[in-house]
């Protein structure tokens, strides 16, 4: 809603107002928002604690914001334009003053289901318009929503459901990925068997495929919603009540629950969204990412929303029909802001341009990156092909954790260098450290990358474990927030993200933790012991490599193990996190205290022979060359 810097001069200065002057920057851009009361202070911080309150006092509902405020003036302009999997079946768009409807009809049936103010609702969708009501309408009525991607196992989810204690799931009969049909419905049946906070589960038809429907529990979703009155006046919310939790994998331990709160994460989507891609009333806007990550709920739902704009939401996959699918897509609806992954690019990049060029991309204006550091050679194609030269690349740093995008260009306004995402965004102040805390003060250095002051957007813990956030991301350097990402800037000040630096692996964008997958596979009755490391991949970015001790007692083919140790993986966290390998071992290289000395792991799975670095302290040196031996 106007919150667009139009130079790079003017970023400048914006930028150096906003270090200045943090608290009347953030609160003049707030301003811009509508709040049913104004806040008593614009920000209270400490990272120690960490305790970070933006706005607070402040009331407000994020949906009179994204819906209602704009009912006036855009009410029969389209939010989403929706894009089935299947080509030949016709979309559906709707317009804001239907998604008002839509929503307010859902948040009345909510509340007929007993959920209030405070409350947890699972959803666990397909990229159907109704997973969008879904969020709202939880948002709406003042419930935390926790989005749990459809991708994931039944016992994912139970173990998210059962964290957040959620009193309902809403969820589909099941959903439609390229030539498949994935049941969702008994997934959720499996996984709410034994979360006893499960009250009801809603379900949507998306397949036709009649679930059976436990009595009493499990309710229809238009049954419950038709019925409904088409107003809902909108929950009045604190600025620092939550608004959602969102599950993500770090280096130990179970997933946890990062929290968002209303009034900050609303202020910053919406201020990083119009920046970012320099978005412009009447633009169409397409982020491809699924809403089960913090992509799509910052920059499919949120930021676009509150911005009154018109976004496309897309049920299927790029290579269904064909690997001309996002291209057929960008030109059906003149899309002119695109942001996607870098595997998406590199998997489509393989197909060549003859498909892209039977597409009309002329409107595309800015194309986006995010979820993983792009190569170069990615990048120059979707410079190139996609964006035909003319198109700016903004290669966009950010996490769940942080909310919305941190470090990136803004449109045609920065200058770009490829696989650098670029400059901080004005209220965003880096910092790189060295390994004793130091902050680097000099230009073209490396160093652990942390934010030295908060933003609107960043976490606020992690849900039900507030000294597991602290030690997660607050302990590592005193008065800083760690990303957990390495980086380096160059001479002019831009950041270029070289990847984790602890034990999280990036696949295709997703994130897992090693230690999350070695559980997984620790299930399996085949396996004593296992160690899993990242390697390079060229599509995905980065492949999963395991390396499992096998028990010998047991009789069955390699074939066989490996089937049975993936499908462990699969059903404990989904088929996204299965091993691309799996090296059966008979010992993993230990120190005698007994730590896995996974830098060697990792450098065997890069193809690395010899060179291990000092292996002193190995309590076994012959486990190392059995390994090599047998490296896949
Ligand atoms: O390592 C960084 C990588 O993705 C991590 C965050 O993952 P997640 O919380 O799942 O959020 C992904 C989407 C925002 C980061 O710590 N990452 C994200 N964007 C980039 C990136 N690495 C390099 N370049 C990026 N543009």
């Amino acid at each position: 809603m106007n919150l667009r810097i139009k130079s790079f001069e003017e970023y400048q200065s914006k930028y150096k107002q906003s270090v200045a002057n943090p608290e009347q920057f953030w609160a003049e851009i707030a301003d811009t928002f509508s709040w049913q009361q104004k806040w008593d202070n614009v920000l209270d911080w400490n990272f120690n604690d960490p305790s970070i309150k933006w706005f607070s006092g402040g009331k407000m509902n994020i949906t009179e914001n994204l819906l209602d405020r704009h009912l006036k003036d855009r009410g029969n302009k389209v939010a989403f334009h929706w894009e089935p999997n299947d080509i030949n079946e016709s979309g559906k768009s709707i317009t804001y003053n239907e998604l008002h409807k839509e929503v307010c009809k859902l948040s009345n049936g909510l509340k007929e289901l007993g959920i209030e103010k405070g409350d947890r609702v699972c959803i666990y969708m397909p990229m159907v318009l109704e997973a969008t009501v879904a969020i709202l309408a939880c948002a709406r009525i003042g419930a935390v929503h926790s989005i749990v991607f459809a991708g994931f196992s039944s016992s994912a989810l139970a173990n998210r459901i059962d964290d957040a204690q959620a009193k309902l799931v809403i969820t589909s009969d099941g959903l439609n990925r390229g030539t498949k049909k994935v049941d969702l419905k008994s997934m959720v049946d499996e996984a709410v068997k034994d979360c006893s906070s499960i009250q009801h589960v809603l379900v949507l038809d998306c397949i036709h495929s009649k679930p059976t429907m436990k009595e009493g529990r499990d309710i229809d979703y238009h049954a419950l919603i038709n019925k409904q009155p088409h107003d809902c006046t909108p929950e009045t919310m604190d600025a620092e009540d939550m608004l959602f939790i969102l599950y993500t994998s770090g280096s130990t331990g179970k997933p946890k629950g990062v929290v968002h709160t209303c009034g900050g994460y609303m202020v910053y989507t919406s201020y990083s969204f119009e920046n970012v891609f320099q978005y412009e009333e009447n633009d169409v806007f397409w982020c491809t990412a699924d809403i089960g990550w913090i992509t799509g709920h910052s920059y499919i739902v949120y930021g676009p929303l509150l911005s009154g704009a018109t976004s496309v939401i897309f049920e299927g996959i790029p290579t269904f029909p064909d690997a001309g699918r996002f291209w057929q897509v960008c030109e059906k609806y003149k899309v002119n802001q695109f942001y996607t992954a870098p595997t998406a690019i590199r998997a489509l990049m393989a197909h060549g341009t003859e498909i892209v060029n039977k597409y009309d991309l002329s409107s595309l204006k800015v194309i986006g990156s995010v979820g993983e550091p792009i190569n170069e050679e990615a990048w120059n194609w979707y410079h190139e092909h996609i964006g035909k030269g003319n198109c700016p690349v903004v290669d966009t740093w950010w996490q769940t954790e942080t909310g919305g995008i941190m470090l990136s260009g803004l449109g045609d306004l920065s200058p770009m260098n490829p696989t650098h995402a670029g400059f901080p965004l004005p209220g965003i102040q880096p910092a790189l450290l060295d390994s004793d805390g130091n902050e680097i003060i000099e230009n073209d250095q490396e160093g652990y990358l942390c934010m030295k002051f908060p933003w609107p957007s960043i976490l606020r813990t992690t849900y039900g474990d507030h000294d597991r956030c602290k030690n997660t991301y607050f302990s590592n350097y005193k008065g800083y927030y760690f990303t957990g990402d390495g980086a380096k800037r160059d001479k002019n000040g831009m950041y270029r993200i070289i990847g984790r630096v602890d034990d999280v692996i990036n696949v295709s964008g997703h994130r897992f933790g090693t230690a999350e997958i070695e559980d997984a596979i620790n299930t399996n009755s085949f396996a004593i012991e296992s160690a899993v490391v990242g390697y390079p991949h060229d599509i995905k970015g980065q492949g999963i490599y395991a390396y499992v001790v096998v028990d010998k007692s047991h009789t069955g083919s390699e074939r066989e193990i490996s089937a049975s140790l993936i499908e462990s993986v699969s059903s404990g966290i989904g088929r996204i996190a299965k091993p691309d390998k799996i090296q059966m071992v008979t010992g993993l290289p230990k120190t005698r205290s007994g730590k896995i000395m996974r830098r060697i792991l990792r450098k065997i799975a890069e193809g690395e022979k010899a060179n291990f670095g000092d292996t002193s302290t190995l309590l076994d040196p012959s486990v190392v060359e059995e390994i090599v031996g047998n490296s896949k």
